[in-house]
């Protein structure tokens, strides 16, 4: 069984991401199960507060990271960008540096917007955070979805075939890479 953590960067009851994240929970395969981390109670990065010890959503946000086998992040987009949401979690889970538990972690990327980039630029963003810290991104297949609330009901059920197809082959390819990331047995 692929332990996936869905985190979804937007804190929004409503938040189209976080309806996305459910909707590939339902849409995930036999082999995998998703669950989802809310990131409402972590505080904003301080290397002070660091240092004197993680509070306690950050100490549970770095331990279901480390048990999970994969990430799938759901990241809005503000002005461009990524949520100070999602990039504060980032910042805090990339410590120590390159040994933390973003080290090898397979991650999948979706976001859902209500423009017509659907996140594509804020997906890149994420993207580049994660690079230093060493995790494992896919680069395909892309999962961005435009003008969100044509793709929803009003129960935030995902609607739209196509993006559901595209959240199962995303799905398909996170298990695939995470099998093949296995840690080699000494
Ligand atoms: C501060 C702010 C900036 C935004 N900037 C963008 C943007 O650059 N591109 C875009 O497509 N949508 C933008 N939006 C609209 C969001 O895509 C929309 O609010 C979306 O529903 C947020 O995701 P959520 O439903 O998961 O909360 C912005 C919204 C806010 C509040």
């Amino acid at each position: 069984m692929t332990k996936i953590l869905g985190i979804s960067g937007s804190l929004r009851e409503r938040s189209y991401n976080t309806a996305l994240l459910r909707a590939a929970a339902e849409l995930a395969p036999p082999a995998a199960e998703i669950e989802v981390f809310d990131l409402s109670a972590i505080p904003l990065y301080n290397d002070d507060v660091e240092a004197a010890g993680d509070p306690e959503p950050v100490a549970a946000l770095r331990a279901a990271v480390a048990e999970a086998d994969a990430l799938l992040l759901a990241t809005p987009e503000y002005n461009r960008g990524t949520s100070g949401v999602l990039k504060n979690a980032i910042d805090w889970l990339s410590r120590p540096a390159l040994a933390s538990v973003l080290r090898w972690k397979p991650v999948a990327i979706m976001g859902a917007s209500s423009g017509r980039g659907g996140t594509r630029r804020a997906q890149q963003q994420v993207r580049d955070a994660l690079l230093f810290p060493g995790a494992v991104v896919l680069e395909q297949p892309e999962v961005a979805v435009p003008t969100a609330w044509e793709r929803f009901d009003p129960d935030l059920q995902l609607t739209d075939e196509n993006i559901g197809a595209a959240v199962t082959e995303l799905l398909a390819g996170l298990v695939e890479v995470t099998q093949h990331n296995q840690p080699v047995a000494a």
